[in-house]
């Protein structure tokens, strides 16, 4: 492993939500009104249900401000699928926090919606804490692989496998949508620090070639092995080919 990446390879998937979320409280108690960047995903499902039981014996986050990394376009924010649905329903209010940001699944033009979420997040100062899962094709947020990196915050089509890996959350699999709006990896990689999160065996092969093997656009997640500061914290399926 690089000298900038921490490993943490838990027992299993409640045990990897117990550590993401002592990390992540103890982060916010360090940084209690700083901006953090905050995930969706089946992965940190269990990492927020142990913040908001962290929350019921007195740990306080409701001074930070959130940004989502990404959104589906278009959906309604009431629409049960829709990202903002679920981190208003198991985060947000849970924990008491009321400056949350996400991309404007309903934007009518969704490219001017990120450069305009884009603004907001640079105007909001470093984040202390950018919060990850990772694709199964090596995405991060839903900046899919391709041949180069991409920077900016954008309006994206999903790929062919992240319409498929996300089909399970939907009654009906032609729902998924097409589209995303996602932060950029130049947004990603200027948190002070990253927490990813990875859980299960079909996880490994992505992990491990997100982190030891070569830095490409082809594995979005690469790219983390130039941030100075990584923790991961994974289980020990997901760990399991990393040395
Ligand atoms: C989704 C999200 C990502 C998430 C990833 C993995 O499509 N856009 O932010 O990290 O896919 O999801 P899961 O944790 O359910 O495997």
């Amino acid at each position: 492993m690089l000298r900038n990446i921490t490993l943490y390879a838990e027992a299993d998937y409640a045990a990897m939500s117990r550590k993401a979320a002592g990390i992540f409280a103890e982060t916010v108690k360090e940084n209690p009104t700083a901006a953090y960047g905050f995930a969706t995903g089946s992965t940190p499902e269990g990492m927020y249900e142990e913040l908001v039981r962290l929350y019921g014996l007195g740990a306080d986050f409701t001074g930070i401000t959130t940004f989502n990394l990404d959104e589906y376009h278009p959906i309604k924010p009431d629409d049960p699928q829709s990202y903002y649905y679920y981190m208003k329903k198991r985060v947000f209010d849970p924990l008491g926090i009321r400056k949350f940001n996400l991309p404007d699944g309903t934007a009518p033009d969704p490219s001017a919606e990120c450069i305009a979420y884009e603004h907001k997040l640079a105007n909001a100062g470093e984040m202390a804490m950018q919060i990850l899962g990772i694709g199964n094709n090596g995405h991060i947020g839903f900046n899919e692989p391709s041949d180069t990196f991409a920077c900016q915050a954008g309006y994206v089509p999903l790929a062919a496998d992240t319409i498929s890996a996300n089909s399970r959350f939907f009654e009906d699999p032609g729902m998924v949508p097409r589209n995303a709006l996602t932060m950029g990896l130049h947004a990603i990689m200027m948190a002070k620090r990253i927490l990813l999160l990875a859980s299960g065996e079909g996880k490994a092969q992505i992990l491990a070639q997100a982190l030891t093997g070569p830095i490409t656009p082809q594995v979005p997640a690469s790219i983390l092995q130039l941030h100075p500061c990584v923790t991961v914290v994974a289980d020990k399926s997901a760990a399991s080919l990393l040395k």
